[in-house]
């Protein structure tokens, strides 16, 4: 399936749902202080999820049901403290039954409900695959202990590549972070998606959960510290990057460093504004892809 189809089909899953519209599917209207100026990435179709745990919104995603993975999640940074929780991973119940109440909830030990298993991705198809569990909003941009528990539903997730998730992808994560910490003086916005593949899409080994060709990521931080070292007047108010989920892809968008440990090598990020990116986006979608209002100038 080409990416154009799993656009429209995408686009006729979110009709679809328009009609069942519970409060958390189709419809980010409960969710928009996640976006800078309450202005949802354009260009992109899918299922809006509005990401809730223990009664309370925590980010939004832009899911995609024939993918059974996301498009895009959008969260609020916030300067992280403790430890990683243990892994717990959730489920949408509401992607299976509309009327259900929209709070994710774990996984059980046992058999998942087939309704379950049909509507989203489970443990069982990242299990044995060659890709690990990639959050898309990481647990490590977030201070408080429930908001970093909610990253930790497959529907912020999609197959990473070992080398990207332990290698170049999280130090891009731990770059923002340290970036953001120090030199963003008000509220940070980041939208982190995914660059499917151009012609064969890929699959996990039973074809039920799409494989992304690249991630990518922005923020906006519209209030700033102007006194920000030299290296980083690029980074505000708004930066981007690309990074590669496949060792074979070509390097049109993001060159290899032949010279990166062996574990890593293919897996490069690449740093870049956000209308570079935008424009790669276009390029990949077939359609004008807008991250942030006004590509994040400021002008709140
Ligand atoms: C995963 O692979 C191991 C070793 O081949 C096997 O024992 C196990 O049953 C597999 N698990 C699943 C869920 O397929
Ligand atoms: C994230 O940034 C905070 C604040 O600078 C810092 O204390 C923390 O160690 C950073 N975490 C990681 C994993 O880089
Ligand atoms: C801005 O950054 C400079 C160092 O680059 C620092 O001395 C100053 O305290 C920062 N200002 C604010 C408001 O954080
Ligand atoms: C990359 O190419 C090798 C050799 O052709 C192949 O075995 C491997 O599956 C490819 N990797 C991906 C992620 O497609």
């Amino acid at each position: 399936m080409t990416h154009f189809h799993a656009l429209a089909v995408a686009l006729l899953a979110f009709t679809g749902g328009w009609f069942l519209c519970a409060a958390d599917v189709g419809d980010f209207t409960p969710c928009l202080q996640f976006f800078y100026t309450s202005w949802p990435p354009k260009g992109l179709a899918g299922t809006q999820i509005c990401q809730r745990y223990v009664n309370q919104y925590r980010f939004a995603t832009l899911y995609s049901r024939p993918r059974r993975s996301p498009w895009f999640s959008a969260y609020l940074y916030s300067s992280p403290t403790g430890k990683r929780p243990t892994a717990s991973w959730k489920f949408e119940p509401q992607l299976a039954y509309p009327a259900a109440d929209g709070n994710m909830i774990p996984f059980p030990p046992g058999p998942v409900d087939q309704n379950v298993v049909e509507s989203q991705a489970v443990d069982l198809d990242y299990i044995n695959s060659t890709y690990t569990r990639g959050h898309l909003n990481p647990s490590l941009h977030h201070q408080s202990h429930e908001d970093r528990s909610s990253t930790f539903t497959l529907t912020n997730v999609v197959p990473q590549k070992t080398g990207s998730n332990d290698g170049p992808w999280e130090v891009l994560e731990q770059t923002v972070n340290k970036t953001l910490a120090a030199y963003c003086l008000g509220d940070a916005y980041i939208v982190t998606g995914i660059i499917p593949y151009q012609k064969e899409e890929h699959w996990l080994k039973n074809h039920r959960v799409a494989v992304p060709e690249y991630l990518w990521s922005a923020y906006c931080c519209p209030k700033y510290n102007n006194s920000r070292p030299e290296e980083l007047k690029e980074a505000f108010p708004t930066y981007a990057a690309i990074g590669r989920n496949d060792r074979n892809s070509t390097e049109e968008i993001v060159p290899v460093d032949k010279t990166a440990k062996k574990q890593f090598r293919g897996y490069d990020v690449r740093q870049m504004p956000l209308a570079t990116l935008e424009m790669y986006l276009k390029d990949r979608f077939g359609t004008v892809v807008s991250v942030f209002y006004e590509q994040c100038s400021g002008s709140e």
